[in-house]
């Protein structure tokens, strides 16, 4: 491949491409962290491309993801990145469909709806969810030992089924065996790449979106509505938390407002748990040493002589360190979010220890482009990481091995509070699967709640196998939102 370089030297290059309008929409598409690393060995941590007409440009490493998940309100924007793509599923009013400032309260909102209560109270229906799903959905019994299952699949079903059962609340629980579990699947159907590059074509599923987004905007105001009269009672849900809450301003989040978060809250937490809880299982069924101390974990915490085990807690999950880096290192082989987008609104300069055209000159990120930051490039950079391609979750329990020391070197844990409390900015950092910033992820506490009750579940429960000799290769042509790869659960009692 050529350099296609633009005539302003200003400018980052250009990714060589044939097509003017499609650039390398192929190339990206294809296979968007081949393209990142092969456009890194060329063009090094910043470059652009033309996405069907887009310009993009891309900052890697831990100086890229700063400059734009730390870049300032003047400079970026998500709302104009994504909410041709999120308003028609979320609904009007909320996350990208407002200013700034509003999404930073509404984000507050969801962080007092998860607070350590609620999550106290989420585990034991976790596992009740899970006791269901493997004995009446896989029918695994003393009879019927082993169950063979698409692990993507499986994993997506359970998923949606614990994350209604708790923070959706049970009335979405009950629904989701019928009306509710359709308009899912048609407002899933308009959360694709193709909506995000065209976001209004004359196609049936555009329509069905449309149609699934006011059916399950209505179902969840009725939810608001029948709680209101008394008619039924909840529990320790995002729903009842929101109720009540007030903008700085005054006005109070409408029933509306509300329906259109948990719509948010929905689709944010299903494709994101489903892959990484996919690619986990995958890379335990190839590790057996791994998944015997996984068990061996468990039983230390939580069993007895007589073999069983007490049930798992919310406070227990912070003390479980070999399921803790589990889950962290398959997100940092697995970061569900590969590209992260915002609109540049005014030139951004690029910090010469970034990259620069030559010395004492520096590159200008246009306005008018979209900047791209792809964590996921710095978590398997082989000059950070070592063996950065092996699934290895010690490498977070050994004191100075190359996981937290790594993290711990590049990122800066200056504290910010944009509105929804204070977090570490870190957004200098080479691990960020949840983002950084303003922007970064409420819902990380209750992913790893939800994913650590799944897989204490399993653990206890099964053994897992793979159905091909490794774990498959993420194959984006094939499956956009995570693994595709068969396994087995075989039962421990038989
Ligand atoms: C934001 C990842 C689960 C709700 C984000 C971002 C990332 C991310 C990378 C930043 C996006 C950006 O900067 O544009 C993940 C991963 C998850 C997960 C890897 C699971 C393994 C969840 C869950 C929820 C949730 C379960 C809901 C309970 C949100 C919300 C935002 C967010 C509300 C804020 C969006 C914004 O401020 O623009 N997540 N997420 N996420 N996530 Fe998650």
């Amino acid at each position: 491949r050529q350099v296609c370089l633009p005539r302003d030297k200003t400018l980052p290059p250009v990714v060589f491409h044939y097509i003017p309008w499609f650039g390398s929409a192929a190339y990206y598409g294809e296979d968007p962290y081949k393209f990142f690393f092969e456009c890194r060995e060329k063009y090094g941590d910043l470059f652009s491309f033309i996405l069907l007409g887009r310009k993009i440009t891309v900052a890697l490493g831990p100086k890229g993801n700063n400059l734009s998940l730390g870049g300032k309100v003047s400079q970026v924007s998500a709302e104009e990145a994504y909410t041709h793509l999120t308003t028609p599923v979320f609904g009007k009013g909320v996350v990208y469909d407002c200013p700034n400032d509003m999404l930073m309260q509404q984000k507050k909102f969801i962080k007092t709806g998860l607070t350590t209560e609620s999550l106290q109270s989420y585990p034991p229906l976790i596992d009740s969810e899970c006791e269901d799903f493997f004995n009446h959905e896989l029918k695994i019994s003393a009879s019927n030992p082993t169950a063979k299952v698409d692990i993507l699949h499986t994993m997506s079903e359970l998923i949606i089924l614990t994350a209604s059962r708790t923070l959706q609340g049970k009335e979405v629980r009950e629904s989701l065996n019928g009306k509710f579990a359709k308009y899912y699947e048609d407002l899933d159907g308009g959360f694709t790449p193709l909506n995000f590059m065209f976001p209004n074509l004359p196609l049936p599923s555009y329509k069905r979106r449309d149609k699934a987004q006011k059916a399950m905007s209505d179902f969840y105001m009725s939810i608001i509505q029948d709680r209101k009269k008394g008619e039924t009672d909840h529990e320790n849900d995002m729903i009842a938390s929101l109720q009540g809450c007030v903008y700085k301003n005054g006005v109070p989040l409408s029933d509306r407002d509300i329906s259109h978060i948990m719509i948010a809250l929905l689709m944010a937490g299903q494709h994101t748990s489903s892959a990484t809880s996919s690619w986990t299982l995958l890379h335990l069924a190839d590790r057996p040493d791994i998944y015997e101390q996984l068990y061996q974990e468990q039983k230390a915490k939580f069993g007895n002589e007589d073999g069983i085990f007490r049930p798992m807690t919310y406070e227990a999950v912070k003390e479980l360190p070999l399921m803790d880096a589990v889950i962290r290192e398959t997100l940092r082989m697995h970061a569900p979010i590969h590209s992260i987008y915002r609109k540049v609104l005014s030139d951004i300069p690029v910090p010469p220890s970034l990259s620069a055209p030559s010395e004492g000159s520096s590159y200008i990120i246009p306005k008018g482009h979209f900047i791209c930051a792809a964590p996921g490039v710095s978590q398997m950079d082989p000059l950070i990481w070592q063996d950065a391609k092996t699934w290895n979750p010690n490498r977070w329990l050994e004191e100075k091995g190359v996981g937290q020391a790594a993290v711990e070197q590049y990122t800066k844990s200056e504290q910010v509070d944009y509105g929804f409390g204070s977090v570490s900015k870190g957004t200098e950092s080479p691990y960020q699967p949840f983002g950084a910033g303003r922007h970064r992820c409420v819902g990380e506490q209750f992913a790893y709640t939800q994913l650590s009750t799944i897989f204490a579940y399993i653990v206890r429960h099964f053994t897992l196998s793979l159905d091909a000799d490794k774990v498959p290769e993420p194959n984006y042509r094939v499956s956009r939102n995570g693994p595709k790869g068969l396994g087995r659960f075989s039962s421990r009692i038989v």
